[in-house]
């Protein structure tokens, strides 16, 4: 078997302790769930920016992003989102090692992808739900999807054609029905700062 033939090399590597003293910081995933639409990349852009000015090194790994570079093979499929969803797990657990802070963006739509993805990157995950409506989500259209959906231009849309499922055990949920985009950030960096892990 290939596996026979495979000898990670985490031992003699330098460990997540030794990258987080470097960089005053403990590596942490943040997973942004949530319909298209509701507000997970304004939400991690604006994150991020807040992280930048405090100093803090994050990175986002954002669906769109990874759907045209290292996830550019894959469909909307089940099959595909689950294949995309731990690609993009994995690359998270690597970079979280190395004492980033990861802030993901990706629909994520059912709860066997969620697992997935925590069983894959352990205690370092944190499930945040974005929540809003798909009226809502419709109506915002930023991406012009909904359109395009509406039109049957879009097969396996998901909260059209393609099921999501809310999370059933997130961390912290960002309803952007109720809160403004200001108000949605002070609730996500607030979660931040108490993880023991943003205190460091
Ligand atoms: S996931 O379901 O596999 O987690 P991901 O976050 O990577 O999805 O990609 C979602 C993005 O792809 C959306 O924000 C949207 O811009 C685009 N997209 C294109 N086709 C679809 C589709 N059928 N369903 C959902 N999003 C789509």
């Amino acid at each position: 078997m290939t596996e026979d033939n495979i000898h990670p090399e985490f031992s003699r590597q330098l460990g997540k302790k030794d990258k987080e003293t470097l960089l005053r910081q403990q590596g942490l995933v943040l997973w942004l769930c949530g319909l298209s639409g509701s507000g997970k990349s304004t939400l991690a852009n604006a994150l991020e920016r807040h992280l930048h000015k405090k100093q803090k090194y994050s990175i986002i790994l954002d669906g769109d992003n990874l759907r045209s570079g290292l996830n550019a093979d894959l469909s909307f499929s089940d099959n595909d989102r689950n294949e995309n969803i731990r690609r993009t797990a994995e690359v998270a657990k690597i970079l979280s090692n190395n004492g980033a802070i990861v802030i993901l963006s990706l629909i994520t739509p059912q709860e066997k992808f969620r697992s997935q993805a925590r069983n894959i990157i352990g205690n370092s995950y944190h499930e945040v739900y974005i929540k809003a409506q798909f009226d809502t989500c419709q109506k915002r259209d930023v991406k012009g999807l909904y359109a395009k959906q509406a039109k049957g231009e879009i097969k396996n849309f998901t909260g059209a054609g393609s099921n999501f499922t809310e999370p059933e055990n997130p961390d912290l949920i960002i309803d952007t029905d109720l809160l403004t985009e200001a108000e949605s950030l002070t609730k996500l960096t607030e979660f931040y700062n108490n993880l023991d892990h943003g205190k460091l």
